[in-house]
C-alpha cells in the first residue's frame, strides 16, 4: 500500500454510523471512496455521501454509495478530501483539479474537514511547489489578472494538457494560475484574493481543515486545528 492509500484506510476507517460525508476529488479521495464503499459492504457501515465533482459521484455511485446532490444540503457531518499543498499552520492549497467551488463549499459547510496527504505535499508557505489556481469568471480574466498583478502576482491563463485550448472548470470558469511574492502570508493572500471582483473561487483554503492527516512511510501523523 502506498502512503496516499495508508492514509485514506486510516481516514475511511475513522467515519461513524449515520454521517453525512462529503467526498472530495483526485487519488487520494478515490482511495478513500474505495474503501468507504467496502466498510458499507462488509460491516453495514450506515453513511450517506455528498460529491465534489463528476469523477467523485460516478465512483461513488459504481461502489453503490448512497448520495445525496449537494443543492439539496445546507450542511454535513463531515468533508474529506486532499491537497496539494499544506502547513503545519493548518492551510491548505486545493484546486490542481477543475472542481474548487464545490469543494470549498463543502469543506465550509461541514462541522468537520479531514484532510489527507502524504509528506510530500507539507510545504513552509503555501505557493512554495504549486502556482495558485485562481477561477474566474470567462469574461473577467483581463480585469483580475491585472488586480492580481497589482497584489504582485504573476501567472496566466491554464492551457488544456496538451496545449491546444483553455482549461475550463467543471463550474465553466477559466482558471488563472498563480505565482505571488513569498513574503505574501496565505492568510493575507487569502483575504486579498477574497475582494477582488470576477473571481469565482480561489484554490487558497484557510481556517477550513479541522484534521490533517498526513502519511510518512507508512506511519500517519495527526495534526489538529487549536479552534
Ligand atoms: C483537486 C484537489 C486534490 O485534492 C489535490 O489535487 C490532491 O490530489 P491527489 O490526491 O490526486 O494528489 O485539490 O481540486
Amino acid at each position: 500500500m502506498n502512503d496516499k492509500q495508508k492514509v485514506a484506510v486510516h481516514v475511511a476507517n475513522l467515519i461513524e454510523q449515520g454521517m453525512v460525508v462529503g467526498l472530495g476529488t483526485g487519488s487520494t479521495a478515490n482511495y478513500f471512496i474505495e474503501h468507504l464503499a467496502k466498510r458499507r459492504q462488509e460491516e453495514g457501515l450506515d453513511v450517506t455521501a455528498v460529491a465534489s465533482s463528476v469523477v467523485s459521484t460516478i465512483k461513488a455511485q459504481q461502489l453503490g454509495l448512497p448520495l445525496l446532490a449537494i443543492e439539496h444540503i445546507s450542511q454535513l457531518d463531515l468533508y474529506v478530501d486532499g491537497a496539494d499543498e499544506v502547513t503545519l499552520g493548518m492551510s491548505l492549497l486545493k484546486g490542481r483539479g477543475f472542481d474548487l467551488v464545490k469543494e470549498k463549499l463543502l469543506a465550509k459547510a461541514s462541522e468537520q474537514f479531514y484532510v489527507m496527504v502524504d509528506n510530500e505535499k507539507v510545504v513552509s508557505r503555501i505557493g512554495e511547489k504549486f502556482p495558485i489556481p485562481v477561477e474566474v469568471t470567462p469574461f473577467a480574466w483581463k480585469m483580475v489578472l491585472r488586480s492580481l498583478q497589482q497584489i504582485g502576482g504573476d501567472g496566466d491563463l491554464r492551457q488544456t494538457s496538451n496545449g491546444d485550448g483553455l482549461a475550463i472548470t467543471s463550474h465553466g470558469s477559466l482558471v488563472l494560475d498563480m505565482t505571488f511574492d513569498s513574503s505574501l502570508a496565505a492568510d493575507e493572500l487569502n483575504a486579498e484574493l477574497n475582494t477582488i471582483p470576477g473571481i469565482v473561487e480561489h484554490g487558497i483554503f484557510h481556517y477550513l481543515a479541522t484534521d490533517i492527516f498526513v502519511a510518512n512511510q507508512g506511519e500517519i501523523e495527526h495534526l489538529d486545528s487549536p479552534q
